[in-house]
């Protein structure tokens, strides 16, 4: 069985006020029946994970480095968020492939990195509006899966996000049936890469637009294990309608 899991992914908001939000939120689940992460900001970091102490809701990075350590200005180690408190990150968001030019090949180095430092890792994919109107989307997802996914990977360490670009932030959904063939799509993909048993085992996450008012909807499509949550997890009651409908899918 596939523990479902409810992420939330804060971008570039939230300072210390807004730790006042996941206070709230571990005061509502101090121990929900599926995984709670969220991913603040780095800057938030140590003390979001204080926030959620002695509860099961844990936190996570939105990004990290390649390397170990060494000479980067500016950038984040795994070691380092896991230093802070951190159990995930998300790697290879659509944000970070089109404003830092990252490739497959970097989210894949990333994801050693992350993997090797005990991290569970994220991995986004998701195709523009352009490429699904030239009905290449499973194309361009089984492209991101193969090139970003490490060799590594496993049911505990990898969680496969989809999340296409146009629905990101937008409040534009796919149809349950193309959410549905996606997931069955990348299901499919990773069974036949790592084998049956770690194949069915991965999480994966549909991301874009999810709300309280669509998540029960989207939750009971086949092979959708959870949501990744952006503009939605910035306030515990956008996110705790989200975390409840998980928790009765
Ligand atoms: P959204 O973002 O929920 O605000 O659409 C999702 C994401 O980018 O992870």
């Amino acid at each position: 069985m596939r523990r479902k899991l409810a992420a939330g992914n804060w971008k570039m908001n939230g300072t210390s006020a807004t730790l006042t939000e996941l206070q709230a939120l571990a005061r509502s689940y101090p121990a929900a029946t599926v995984d709670v992460l969220i991913c603040p900001p780095a800057t938030l970091l140590h003390r979001a994970a204080d926030a959620v102490k002695g509860t099961e809701i844990t936190v996570g990075g939105q990004n990290c480095h390649a390397a170990e350590s060494g000479a980067h200005t500016g950038d984040i180690s795994a070691e380092m968020l896991v230093d802070a408190g951190a159990s995930s990150v998300i790697l290879g968001h659509s944000e970070r492939r089109e404003d830092h030019g990252e490739q497959n090949e970097d989210v894949r180095a990333k994801a050693r990195t992350a993997m090797d430092a005990g991290l569970k890792t994220i991995i986004c994919v998701g195709e523009s509006l352009e490429q699904r109107e030239a009905a290449n989307t499973l194309d361009i997802i089984g492209g991101q899966m193969s090139g970003s996914i490490p060799d590594q990977s496993t049911g505990e360490n990898l969680i496969v996000a989809y999340e296409p670009i146009w629905a990101i932030g937008t409040g534009k959904v796919p149809t349950l049936n193309e959410i549905g063939e996606v997931h069955d799509f990348i299901r499919a993909r990773l069974e036949r890469r790592f084998g049956e048993g770690v194949g069915r085992s991965v999480r994966l996450l549909y991301g874009g637009s999810v709300k309280p008012s669509n998540a029960a909807d989207i939750f009971a499509v086949s092979n959708v294990d959870g949501a990744l949550v952006g503009g939605a997890s910035l306030k515990a009651q956008d996110f705790s309608g989200i975390i409840d409908a998980l928790q009765k899918a």
